[in-house]
């Protein structure tokens, strides 16, 4: 079995050499070619149960068993809310790189693909530098530098262990009540489509390079564009807004060889996006000339319709929790039986073969310790806080009661979300629901405020200390950390509704009245109807989830740096905005926004 292996190997850098001696064909193309003949010529090796195996993706906890990795043929591994692989980023290493053993041991040795959800930096890694969710980059329309903070998450999802992310997010928010809309840039196809670009780029890279991994883009199509913002509901668009307004970005995303593409939960006329062939193949895969690979998402094949995703053009298959050896089982049927063609399953093999090999992954399939060092750098914190500073939306500044001058006499600091790095960062971060305790290496706001100022800082968390003797209070209001289902408004698992809470209106409310100029710093995913606190308040700023380095909050509200970021979103009036099946971003010509997309002030000088 070794043997054969070894053989295998030989071979790879033998056709290299054979074919790169043509110095006249263009080196990219070059490249391509023997990418592809390499590919073939593996496929011809392979059996059926190997075919199978390579499109199954699965946890490395709960859904393999001792040898399942080698037995099963496993195509790929992915970490997410679990267990984690251990402690320190040298033990996630050690974790991955016994199971790429495992899968090299095999008659044919073909790599694992390592596949993490590092949303807004790689964010399952406690430590991790943590950027703002992709609202907030939104709000900054900076291009450069979502591609650098990409890079970033690149490497440090390499230094533990990873070569592929599931991000970005290139969905359009349609409703403010989904509860994705902050994995999204924005409500703007063109900002999207350009955010888009840069953020495959900053991943990507060259994809060989031993620093970048592969990008994912989702979640195909209509996520954020579903009735009233349920996930994984019903995308009742015509095919032309599906084309004009959805469709771009991932043009976009395909011209920039995105390596995967992971199919929606949402419906399209009742039926299920994974068992969509007219999208998947007939638009992305033969119109697009998408030739990466479809990846399902959360148990895709036994909720949507089993072989029929893999007809529909589903190319590998997040078999978890419990369904890996059905999905193997009966997929194996289905070809037995002709439900799936031969050629499917060698079209399916082949793309995730292609990108193995375009990752340069047979020749180096391991990660490299060295990237560790990287992992929550200073260099990388430094653009995770120029992040934060430009994401910050000014909503409102009367009579320029920001920036706070430095030497304020009596400063009271008020709210939970203040001096919570978990509160500020949203869900994604550490867990799948987010945290709410401070986590490794993070800063929160009111640290922040504490370098910037020199005179008294109070922190008054829940409002109750009643320093009304303050000259300016900061408070800092929003939601709770949430991910997917949990986060839609009107889902029976929560309490959510698009207001502040009570208790924060109450925050907010206890110093205004009282005449203590009032600076509100909102956290939140959405924009939400905050229209009486923004009239109560002095000043207003939309910080969406700024993560990791919240004291980048405090540099702009003490005049360090200037306000840059504009609204990704159409910002409501009213919760009437949302009484029809879309929200206020597509507002009907008698619904006006309260500010409008692209607002935000600055200072004057
Ligand atoms: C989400 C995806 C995510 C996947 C893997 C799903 O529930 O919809 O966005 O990549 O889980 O964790």
């Amino acid at each position: 079995m070794f043997k054969k292996v070894q053989k295998y190997r030989f071979f790879i850098p033998l056709i290299f050499t054979v074919i790169s001696c043509n110095k006249t064909v263009d080196v990219k193309e070059d490249k391509n070619i023997i990418i592809e003949k390499k590919v073939d010529s593996l496929l011809k090796m392979m059996t059926i149960d190997e075919k199978i195996g390579q499109m199954t993706q699965v946890r490395h906890f709960w859904d393999i068993s001792k040898n399942d990795v080698a037995t099963k043929f496993i195509g790929s591994v992915i970490h997410t809310q679990g267990v984690n692989p251990g402690e320190t980023a040298i033990e996630w290493q050690n974790k991955f790189i016994k199971l790429q053993k495992e899968a090299l041991s095999t008659r044919l040795g073909i790599p694992l693909l390592f596949g993490v959800d590092a949303v807004h930096g790689q964010n399952t890694f406690n430590g991790a530098t943590i950027f703002p969710h992709n609202i907030g980059l939104g709000a900054t329309a900076n291009e450069k530098l979502v591609k650098e903070i990409a890079a970033i998450t690149a490497l440090e999802a390499q230094a533990t262990g990873f070569n592929w992310v599931f991000s970005p997010c290139v969905a359009i928010p349609y409703n403010e009540k989904w509860g994705r809309v902050y994995e999204a840039f924005s409500e703007s196809t063109e900002l999207t489509s350009k955010l888009t670009k840069a953020s495959i780029k900053g991943h990507q890279g060259n994809l060989s390079n031993s620093k970048t991994v592969m990008a994912t883009a989702k979640h195909f199509i209509g996520d954020g564009a579903t009735e009233f913002g349920v996930e994984g509901g019903e995308t009742s668009l015509t095919n032309t807004e599906i084309i004009e307004k959805l469709l771009t970005p991932y043009k976009v995303a395909v011209n920039e060889k995105v390596g995967a593409v992971m199919a929606s939960f949402n419906t399209i006329k009742g039926a299920a996006m994974h068992a969509n062939k007219a999208y998947l193949t007939d638009t992305l895969k033969t119109k697009m000339k998408f030739d990466g690979i479809v990846v399902s998402d959360w148990k895709g094949f036994s909720r949507f319709g089993k072989n029929n995703i893999i007809n529909a053009g589903v190319d590998m298959v997040m078999a978890v929790d419990g369904d890996l050896n059905y999905f193997q089982k009966e997929v194996k049927k289905a070809i037995d039986s002709n439900v799936v063609s031969m050629s499917r399953i060698n079209d399916a093999v082949k793309r995730i073969l292609r990108q193995k090999f375009r990752l340069g992954l047979f020749e180096n399939p391991f990660p490299n310790k060295n990237f560790i060092s990287k992992i929550g750098s200073f260099r990388h914190r430094k653009v995770a806080k120029q992040a934060v500073r430009e994401s910050l939306v000014l909503l409102k500044n009367h009579n320029d009661v920001l920036p706070i001058n430095k030497k304020t006499n009596k400063i009271v600091v008020v709210g939970e979300h203040a001096n919570n790095s978990g509160l500020q960062s949203g869900g994604w971060t550490i867990n799948w629901q987010g945290t709410k305790e401070n986590y490794k290496g993070a800063t929160t706001i009111l640290d922040g405020i504490k370098k910037q100022s020199t005179g008294n800082v109070v922190y008054d968390k829940n409002a109750t200390s009643k320093h009304f003797d303050a000259d300016v209070a900061i408070i800092v209001v929003g939601e709770v950390p949430y991910a997917e289902f949990f986060g839609d408004v009107g889902h029976e698992s929560n309490k959510l509704t698009l207001n502040l809470t009570k208790e924060h209106k109450r925050y907010i409310k206890t110093y205004a009245d009282k005449d203590v100029k009032t600076v509100v710093v909102l956290i939140s995913g959405r924009p939400l109807v905050v229209t009486n606190q923004i009239k109560k308040s002095n000043a207003f700023v939309a910080a969406w989830l700024p993560g990791s380095e919240g004291d980048g909050v405090a540099e702009v509200l003490f005049g360090d740096y200037n306000f840059k970021g504009k609204l990704p979103h159409s910002w409501p009036n009213s919760l009437a905005d949302f009484k029809g099946k879309y929200g206020p971003n597509f507002w009907d010509n008698n619904i006006k926004p309260l500010y409008p997309f692209g607002y935000g002030l600055t200072y004057k000088n």
